[in-house]
């Protein structure tokens, strides 16, 4: 493979933004209280509360599988499941980690676009009755989803009300929620909290930290359990402010909305470089930072021998093509030309 610095195959494969470099180093100074006592958790806590109402619990963890595995250990009962969607990373990227650590069940939708709406509730059906099936008590969505596609925050609205009717609690995985958020330019607070969202895994791994992601709860007494949990998910970092730290800068200025809005900028370049090409099929509306395309076969040989990219269904001849925060213009326009020249070669 030619020796490339960046690559399409996810986010996850960029390195820390500068400025969250240097708020690790300039949180490295001296000793400082442990297990979150120190003074950079204390400030991120304050700025949750800021941005997201006086009652929010913020619990930084390691990864996002934690912190999706932990929100719905915060609240749930081992007779209890989990709903979600077929595609999500709860269900089909975590091995099966929620139900190891919960002993509940995950019950998975069919949806389009990786997105679910309230008819897809339908699939659950009636026979969800006690004491013989698991009672769902967890809706859980991905934004931006797995597929790269948004929900509006009526359409978070819809589903949370759909979930409350219900008796559930409404998770939102918001690995990639400051692409969504940045793609629908509204507040963090707006396609969150204030579209009903009960729980929310906040990403800030594949927005330029190092490590790092934070369960935030919006309601006081939800997930009493929840300091326990992250204690036996070993997810209780006794040095937490090198993660607190990384999410002050995050939050700072808005770096976030920054990161994101450009991963989708690049993502859309893409998008429209490569859509009227003959030979290639665009799968989904590239709403955030992903363009998901179906390519020849000897296409995607071709590709993939210089260029990293997510082979997401082999059969249908589908990859997922993932800008990043560094992503460069160049990158994209590389990239595009040599999607061009890989399909000419057929
Ligand atoms: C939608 C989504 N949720 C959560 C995660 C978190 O994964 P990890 O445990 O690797 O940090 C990912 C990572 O790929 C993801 O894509």
């Amino acid at each position: 493979m030619t020796e490339r610095l960046r690559h399409f195959a996810s986010d996850n494969e960029a390195g820390i933004h500068p400025q969250i470099l240097a708020a690790i180093v300039a949180a490295n100074s001296g000793h400082a209280p442990s297990y979150g006592a120190d003074p950079w958790t204390q400030k991120l806590l304050a700025r949750f509360a800021e941005l997201f109402g006086a009652d929010t619990q913020a619990y930084p963890v390691f990864n996002g599988t934690a912190a999706n595995v932990l929100s719905v250990a915060g609240v749930i009962e081992p007779h209890q499941a989990v709903v979600c969607a077929a595609t999500s990373h709860i269900n089909h990227d975590e091995c099966g980690a929620v139900e190891r650590f919960t002993g509940c069940r995950v019950l998975t939708l069919q949806v389009a676009a990786g997105k679910i709406e309230p008819t897809s509730l339908q699939q659950i059906g009636a026979g969800h009755g006690p004491p013989h099936q698991s009672q769902p008590r967890v809706l859980s969505i991905t934004q931006a989803s797995e597929l790269g596609t948004v929900y509006t925050p009526e359409e978070v609205r819809l589903l949370a009300d759909a979930a409350h009717d219900r008796g559930w609690l409404l998770h939102m995985d918001g690995a990639r929620l400051a692409n969504a958020a940045a793609a629908l330019d509204l507040p963090l607070r707006a396609v969150t909290r204030d579209a009903g969202v009960d729980l929310l895994s906040f990403g800030g791994t594949k927005c330029g930290l190092l490590a790092g992601e934070v369960v935030l709860v919006f309601t006081e007494g939800l997930a009493p359990r929840m300091p326990y949990a992250r204690k036996q998910g070993l997810q209780l970092a006794s040095k937490m402010r090198f993660l607190s730290a990384q999410f002050l800068a995050l939050l700072d200025d808005d770096l976030w909305r920054h990161m994101a809005q450009h991963a989708n900028a690049m993502a859309q370049r893409l998008h429209d470089a490569i859509r009227g090409l003959p030979g290639v099929e665009i799968c989904y509306p590239p709403q955030s930072n992903a363009v998901f395309a179906r390519l020849p076969a000897a296409a995607i040989e071709r590709l993939r021998s210089q260029w990293r990219m997510a082979m997401w269904d082999a059969a249908a001849g589908e990859v997922r093509m993932m800008a990043a925060w560094d992503t460069t213009a160049d990158d994209v326009d590389d990239l595009a030309a040599a999607i061009h020249t890989a399909l000419l070669a057929d």
